[in-house]
């Protein structure tokens, strides 16, 4: 706020710097007799006749009297308290016609001549000026007007060095001109030779309309004086306005002068009317301006404020879903962790379900093997050829059930070692894994199995995704194929990708539920038969882990003849 007040102040001290005032304090050391002062107080207002277009002298302008001679008017008006009132005329013929016919007072500034001696007495003069001739520029120095009296030379009509010169130069070829722009537009135009006015005048119309077209080119020997006139029929106005103008001191008189002859562009006539009605619109503007901050900062407080409670707000909550979503993070990370280790522990069930069906078979092999040679011994019915046979037989059991042994713990180690292994070895080892389950379901696998593909990747754990596979598979055709329930894997090479295969007959999955198999935790099978895990495991071993694809259609084909219908697992990787 104070801010704003010391600029209000500041924009009105730079109007008043622009405008040149004119001290017209009242004088109040001139003694007026008491006759005039008499006068004065009779008298009410003075009416004034001027030249209406003679600057920087004086001129007219909206009605008002400004240039020098409005200067020294207003100090006169000061010093005699009563008004001076301004008679307007079209030029100075008329002005002088009024002064005569007695409608005005005083000339506010003339020289003195005879001829108006008849009707207007003269102060003493205010202003002394050189009289000069004014030319085109391309004319020569003019240093004696005898040399041009045969030219034509314009004049004011009704200016008193008019009568002055022709009484010097009783040939001089003057012509009256309407005015001083009048009479330089003619010498522009070349209708006449020159123009003489005095030299303050001169000078400021060549400066404002005629720079580089006219010049001052000579200066004649007359001086002309410029004094108030006032009507002679009053004496005692003449003695009351000569005691001002004599009154007015040196210094005023320079200042007057700089202001409109020195500097003739500055016709400033100080409008205090304007200058308040700025300094109002202004204060109105900053006062506008003021009260718009004010609101603004309310209600920037209030949003402040506002916006203050909400971010608190939005931080806590924040905070505590950030702290939730951890807590969740944590939960799904622990469960998962327990459905892996859950779902492995039901793979390691299966497989030694599996290995238990597969070792059945050699044990009793080897079991039957062992006791027929005891007996065999026992009756000593033991032939050597019987014995090589029979210790034959139960190596070659012993040897498959170490392999085994071998694939399974290969399997339970599941190193993540990438290695470069054969796609058919792996899908066999991968069915000798399965071979019980194969056999006590009474299930065929069909095999179509390209030679000498080879893999760069996790061989255990593409056995586990096929093992996945193939554990849905088998779950399907156990619950919905009685006999000939029937299992497919193929592989080939198709440009550099590896393709694998495998479908069943088991009538496929439902349309509604296809989209969702690979999500995690989505089964169809009961709690304790499926834990929704077994494809997306295989999804993100295939996809995430080896770069691969794999998808599930359903589809229908034929095999021997027979149209069957079932998924059919789709599985691509790169070839190594
Ligand atoms: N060959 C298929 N035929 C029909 N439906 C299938 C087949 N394979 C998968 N599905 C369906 O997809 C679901 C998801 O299989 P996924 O192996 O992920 O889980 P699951 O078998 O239910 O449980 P687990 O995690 O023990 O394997 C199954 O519940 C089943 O409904
Ligand atoms: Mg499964």
């Amino acid at each position: 706020m104070k801010k704003l007040i010391l600029l209000f102040i500041l924009i009105c001290n730079l109007l008043a710097s622009n405008i040149n005032f004119i001290d017209v304090k009242s004088k109040s050391s001139i003694n007026f007799t008491n006759s005039e002062q008499q006068y004065l107080k009779n008298k009410k207002q003075i009416t004034m006749c001027v030249d209406p277009d003679w600057m920087p002298f004086e001129k007219v302008e909206n009605g008002k009297h400004i240039g020098l001679a409005s200067d020294y008017i207003k100090i006169i008006e000061k010093s005699i308290d009563i008004p001076i009132t301004l008679i307007q005329t079209k030029n100075w013929n008329e002005s002088i016609q009024k002064a005569k016919n007695r409608e005005c007072d005083i000339f506010s500034m003339v020289p003195m001549i005879e001829e108006r001696k008849k009707y207007m007495d003269f102060t003493s003069s205010y202003l002394d000026i050189p009289m000069v001739i004014a030319t085109k520029t391309d004319k020569h120095f003019i240093d004696n007007i005898e040399y041009i009296l045969d030219k034509k030379i314009g004049i004011v009509k009704s200016y008193s060095i008019s009568n002055i010169l022709k009484k010097q130069y009783p040939n001089i070829n003057i012509v009256d001109v309407e005015s001083i722009s009048d009479g330089l537009m003619q010498v522009e135009s070349g209708k006449i030779f020159a123009f003489i006015d005095n030299l303050a005048t001169i000078n400021y119309m060549i400066n404002k309309n005629f720079l580089g077209i006219l010049k001052v080119s000579g200066r004649l020997g007359n001086r002309l004086q410029y004094r108030v006139a006032t009507r002679n029929d009053e004496p005692i106005l003449n003695t009351i306005f000569d005691k001002i103008i004599k009154n007015i001191d040196v210094a005023t008189n320079e200042k007057i002068f700089t202001k409109w002859v020195n500097s003739p562009n500055k016709e400033t006539i100080v409008d205090y009317a304007l200058i308040w009605q700025i300094l109002i619109v202004v204060f109105l503007v900053i006062l506008i301006f003021i009260y718009r901050q004010y609101i603004l900062n309310k209600v920037n407080h209030k949003l402040h404020i506002l916006v203050d409670e909400k971010t608190k707000d939005l931080e806590d909550i924040n905070k505590n879903l950030e702290m939730l979503v951890e807590e969740k993070t944590k939960k799904l990370i622990e469960n998962e962790k327990l459905f892996a280790q859950q779902s492995k522990l039901v793979a390691m069930g299966e497989m030694i379900g599996n290995i238990a069906h597969q070792w059945r078979q050699p044990l009793s092999i080897i079991s039957t093997a062992s006791t027929g040679i005891i007996m065999h011994k026992k009756y000593d019915l033991l032939e050597e050829d019987k014995l090589i046979e029979t210790c034959t037989s139960i190596n070659e059991n012993a040897q498959y059930l170490s392999k085994t042994i071998d694939d399974f713990s290969n399997f339970i180690k599941g190193d993540r070692e990438k290695t470069i292994f054969s796609l058919k070895d792996g899908i066999n080892s991968f069915l000798s894994l399965v071979k019980g389950t194969i056999k006590s379901n009474n299930i065929s696998v069909v095999l179509d199995l390209q030679e000498n593909i080879k893999i760069d990747g996790y061989e255990n754990e593409l056995m586990q995704c096929f093992i996945n596979i193939f554990n849905n598979a088998k779950d399907i055709l156990v619950e919905k194929v009685e006999d000939n329930r029937l299992i497919f894997i193929s592989t080939f090479i198709n440009k550099d990708k590896v393709i694998i295969k495998i479908k069943d007959n088991g009538g496929g999955i439902p349309e509604d539920i296809i989209n969702k198999v690979f999500e995690p935790y989505f089964t169809t099978k009961h709690q304790s038969q499926g834990t929704g895990l077994g494809l997306h495991m295989t999804y993100n071993i295939i996809v995430d882990g080896m770069k691969g694809t794999v998808e599930v259609n359903n589809i229908e084909y034929k095999h021997d003849l027979v149209k069957y219908r079932g998924a059919e697992f789709f599985i691509v990787l790169s070839l190594n």
